[in-house]
């Protein structure tokens, strides 16, 4: 969800202000992939290296994640959108880690879309402590066993949800930064100019028709 800050800059506002925008994308988008029956969505919000930000912006940034969680709780409960994370929530502060907690457990049974909030995530550290629960079961278990790939893909933060179809970066940046490294092993690539704020449910109708128009061979002829 990248271009909060230059969209903020280029207006003359504040970096929180293209946050706080970036958030009425989020609730935007996510009433679109509802409606246009979208089954999973994961949202970088908040990255691994993302603690090397000034320490108001990233208060900001979970004062916004909070504040979205206390305000779209009962329409994402109305929507049917449940709510998982991906990272390592237990270094956020501890308002935002209840407050997920408990939209978790609230939203844990609907079925219309699973948005992914990607918080304190980095593939890397997704992958090493996979790879690091893999081997300390093989300790514990006194048995030394080349882990299948299923079984090793078990331990990654949301394992019951599919490979990444469709990888969007917005604001003209050409990087993976550390996003789903495992699981947009065959991930469709889409790169759009627009910062976060401006992207629009037009700009996913025209990311998935694009999609649609790619020709997906996933190593085979
Ligand atoms: C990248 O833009 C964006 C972020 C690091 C934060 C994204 C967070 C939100 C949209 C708000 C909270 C999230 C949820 C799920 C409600 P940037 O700051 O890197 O912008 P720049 O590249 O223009 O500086």
């Amino acid at each position: 969800m990248d271009g909060n800050g230059r969209w903020a800059e280029a207006r003359g506002r504040r970096r929180s202000e293209g946050h706080r925008a970036g958030t009425e994308t989020v609730d935007r988008l996510l009433d679109h992939l509802v409606k246009i029956k979208v089954p999973y969505v994961s949202l970088y919000a908040f990255s691994t290296e993302n603690w090397r930000r000034p320490r108001p912006e990233i208060t900001a940034l979970f004062n916004l994640l909070n504040e979205f969680i206390i305000t779209r709780l009962d329409k994402m409960m109305a929507k049917g959108v449940r709510i998982v994370t991906s990272g390592d929530i237990s270094r956020l502060p501890k308002k935002s880690r209840d407050l997920l907690e408990n939209a978790m457990l609230r939203t844990g049974r609907n079925k219309k879309l699973v948005a992914n909030f990607c918080l304190n995530y980095g593939a890397r550290d997704e992958i090493h402590r996979a790879a690091m629960r893999f081997a300390a079961k093989q300790i514990a278990g006194r048995k030394i066993k080349i882990p299948k790939e299923k079984e090793f893909r078990a331990l990654l933060w949301q394992p019951e949800m599919p490979d990444v179809d469709l990888l969007v970066r917005t604001a003209g940046e050409l990087r993976l930064s550390n996003f789903m490294l495992y699981q947009a092993a065959y991930a469709e690539l889409y790169f759009t100019d627009k910062t976060w704020p401006e992207f629009s449910e037009n700009d996913v109708d025209a990311a998935i028709f694009e999609f649609g128009r790619r020709k997906r061979k996933f190593g085979g002829l």
